[in-house]
Formats: structure tokens, C-alpha cells, sequence
């Protein structure tokens, strides 16, 4: 069976294993009240023996070790204590097919509202298997819709934090126009999509905006970094500006939810020849390869 949209997943939160239907937290939780933690979210591949595995768990361990480090959480599992969350998550949660995990750790419950650290508290930790749904295949083969708009938000994008309202209103502003990721500039530069990572290909070039506070670096960013050297595809990490994105011929989306996806339209105006391009190819080829490489199979 597949994960269906009444599935009710046994989740872990704070200790406890039941149904992500009964799973409560209590409303001064700082991520309710603020934003105020981190995320994960980590694509599940469904092997040929019916086995889910984690792809690139190492890289999505270290960065939620990271974002939290720059919030000031502490970590409350070390890297084997996560694997064996991960794990029992899994287990607890089996079918067949593709899915994901989210992972949330927050600061934890204070005892009253305020801005400022409470201290003494112990962050709340929850972990879901979830759907993971792709785009359809006449999608990526057809290449899908983006527009663009300002990238309004603060400076520390680099943290994968579940203050997310800047990008929830961007992904509403795709919505409303039809798209399926809204591409944002700062600065009149490039920045990143909603909930992806953008690149840009010009003259067989594959260009990617730096990385540093101004986007988060996505699993799939080195992943992609690798495939393209892989595919003997020059990559350059730099400044993109406004118009060499639209003079794009290629450009592509990337994240844990939709691999590497093409974008075929931005703003209404065709991207190249409007189909998805030979890079993109050469990529999404190398990512389905890396996938069985991960698991040796
Ligand atoms: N989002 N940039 C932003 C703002 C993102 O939210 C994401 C992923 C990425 C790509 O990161 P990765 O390759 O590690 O998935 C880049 C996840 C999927 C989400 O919020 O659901």
C-alpha cells in the first residue's frame, strides 16, 4: 500500500510513539508561539526488497546540526541517536513506495511568552514519515511554470528554520499564478525558489547563486555540484543576475521533493526552446544513477 491521503502515520514526539492524529503539543511550544526551530526533510527511496532508506542522511544530519548550532539549540540526539529515530520512524510507518521524513526540533515549552531564551528548557523533538509526492511525469516532461518576485526575506536563509512565512507567501504567489515555484531576486540578483534551490544554464554552463546567508544550501546542492562534474558539465557557483535568468536556455529546480525539475516557463515567457534541455537530461539521469550508487545496488 501506498501512503494515501487519509494515512496516519505513527509519528515520534518527545519520547512518544502514536498516531499523528493524536499527537499534541502544548501552545506555548516556542515553535507555535514564534517560528522559533529547524527542520528537515529527508527523501525516502523504496528499494527493490520493499526497504525505505534515507538518501543522504549524513548531509541532512549535519545540517540540521548546523542550523540548530546557529540558533543555539542543542542537538538532543547525536548522529547514532537520529539514525536509530530515523530507523524505528521507518519501520513503524512501513509501505511501499517513495516517502520522506520531517523532522522538527523546536526550542521547547516556556512557561510564559517572551522573546528572549527561556532558560532551562528542553527542546521538543518530532519525526514523521510522510508523503512524498513528485511531480507527474507529463509535468517533467513537459517542464513546469515558475514566476518571479523580491525576495522579502530576513538574511539568515542559510538556517533551515520552521519560520517559514516568507516562503509560505511565495509559494502561495506560484500558486496564484498557476506555477509551480516562485523564483525570488534580491538586489536584482538571484536568490533561490520558495522551497528549492535554482539553476541557470547559459552557453552549456551550469550556474548556481552563491552559497552563504542569502539561500539554503540544499542536499541538493553539492549533489548537483557532483552530477554535473560527473556528466562533464561546467559549474560555476556565482552572482546570477536578473537578466541573465530570463536569457537563460535552461533553468531547473531542486529539492528533497522534486529531485531536479525543470522550468520550461518564467513569468509567461518561454525559457530557451520551452522544452526541457540537455543539461537538465544529463542531470536527472545522473540523479536516478547516484540513487542506486547511494545504496549500492
Ligand atoms: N525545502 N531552498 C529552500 C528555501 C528550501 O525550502 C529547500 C527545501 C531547498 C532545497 O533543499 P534540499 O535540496 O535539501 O531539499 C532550498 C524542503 C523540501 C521543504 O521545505 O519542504
Amino acid at each position: 500500500m501506498s501512503i494515501a491521503e487519509d494515512f496516519d502515520p505513527t509519528v515520534y514526539l518527545n519520547g512518544e510513539w502514536g498516531p499523528l492524529s493524536e499527537a499534541r503539543i502544548p501552545v506555548l511550544d516556542r515553535g507555535f508561539i514564534f517560528g522559533d526551530g529547524i527542520y528537515e526533510v529527508v527523501p525516502l527511496y523504496a528499494q527493490a526488497n520493499g526497504e525505505r532508506l534515507p538518501f543522504r542522511l549524513t548531509q541532512h544530519l549535519a545540517r540540521l546540526e548546523r542550523s540548530l548550532g546557529k540558533i543555539s539549540i542543542a542537538n538532543p540526539f547525536d548522529d547514532a541517536g537520529w539514525r536509530a529515530l530515523i530507523a524505528r520512524a521507518i519501520e513503524a510507518n512501513a509501505g511501499a513506495g517513495d516517502a520522506l521524513v520531517y523532522i522538527q526540533v523546536t526550542r521547547g515549552v516556556a512557561k510564559r511568552r517572551g522573546h528572549a531564551f527561556p532558560a532551562g528548557i528542553t527542546p521538543t523533538v518530532f519525526v514523521m514519515v510522510g508523503q512524498l509526492v513528485f511531480p507527474s511525469v507529463e509535468t517533467r516532461a513537459r517542464g513546469a511554470a515558475a514566476v518571479t518576485a523580491e525576495d522579502k526575506r530576513w538574511l539568515h536563509c542559510d538556517i533551515k528554520s520552521t519560520s517559514l512565512l516568507g516562503n509560505v507567501l511565495m509559494a502561495q504567489h506560484a500558486a496564484e499564478h498557476d506555477a509551480l515555484e516562485t523564483i525570488q531576486l534580491r538586489d536584482g540578483l538571484l536568490t533561490e525558489g520558495s522551497s528549492s534551490n535554482v539553476w541557470v544554464v547559459k552557453g552549456g554552463t551550469l550556474l548556481g547563486a552563491p552559497r552563504g546567508p542569502r539561500i539554503l544550501e540544499g542536499i541538493r546542492y553539492s549533489l548537483i555540484e557532483e552530477l554535473a562534474k560527473e556528466a562533464g558539465i561546467v559549474f560555476e557557483e556565482r552572482d546570477i543576475t536578473e537578466a541573465e535568468l530570463r536569457a537563460a536556455d535552461e533553468l531547473m529546480i531542486s529539492s528533497a521533493t522534486k529531485e531536479v525539475m525543470p522550468i520550461t516557463t518564467l513569468d509567461g515567457q518561454r525559457v530557451g526552446d520551452g522544452r526541457p534541455g540537455a543539461v537538465y537530461a544529463a542531470l536527472y539521469g545522473a540523479y536516478q544513477r547516484a540513487k542506486t550508487r547511494e545504496f549500492g545496488l
